[in-house]
């Protein structure tokens, strides 16, 4: 519980990135309503930010998914813990997360989100680490902030399940 968090992107820097990403997809999707699908846990606060900035139309859903096997997320293989309660067919899909690091849940998730025939699906992150990328194939449309490779906290994202409701982005600092 002592853990060190240093700031890195302030509740301020983070509210305005997110204003323009919000004018940005407002724009992308203008005359459409965009159905904004969140990655639990991690993409909750960024999703309910983000959509609050978004002028067109929103419809949201949720989905939960975990990594299978050798208990890593190096399998690449992603379980759905809890699916959509609706249907994606033929609507203009936003996939919100909190970060892209390996990449892998995304590769996998967009490939089964793809199967279900969304008219167009994009996909917007907080933040994105490429420096651990594994996999070449996860397009991200819409970035808050590229970080380098540190443990970072707050705004949805954990560590061992805390810090998630920090209203700033940080870094928790190892000694
Ligand atoms: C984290 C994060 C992304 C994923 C990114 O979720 O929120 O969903 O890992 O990692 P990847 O690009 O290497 O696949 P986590 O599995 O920790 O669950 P959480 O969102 O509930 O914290
Ligand atoms: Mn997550
Ligand atoms: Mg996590």
């Amino acid at each position: 519980m002592g853990d060190k968090i240093r700031v890195m992107y302030s509740e301020e820097e983070v509210d305005k990135r997110i204003r323009e990403l919000g004018e940005q997809i407002s724009k992308r999707y203008e005359g459409k309503t965009v159905h904004m699908i969140c990655v639990l846990k991690g993409g909750v606060f960024f999703m309910c930010e983000l959509a609050k900035r978004i002028t067109v139309p929103v419809t949201m859903d949720f989905m939960s998914v975990s990594s299978y096997g050798a208990g890593t997320k190096s399998s690449g293989i992603v379980k759905i813990v809890k699916d959509l309660d609706q249907s994606i067919e033929g609507r203009d899909v936003l996939v919100v997360e909190d970060i892209i690091d390996s990449g892998r849940t995304l590769s996998h998730l967009m490939k089964i989100l793809n199967e279900r025939k969304p008219s167009s699906i994009c996909l917007c992150t907080l933040l994105d680490k490429p420096d651990r990328r594994e996999v070449d194939d996860v397009n991200v449309d819409y970035t808050g902030f590229q970080v380098p490779d540190e443990f970072v906290v707050g705004y949805g994202l954990d560590y061992d399940q805390l810090y998630r409701n920090l209203p700033y982005v940080g870094v928790v600092e190892t000694e």
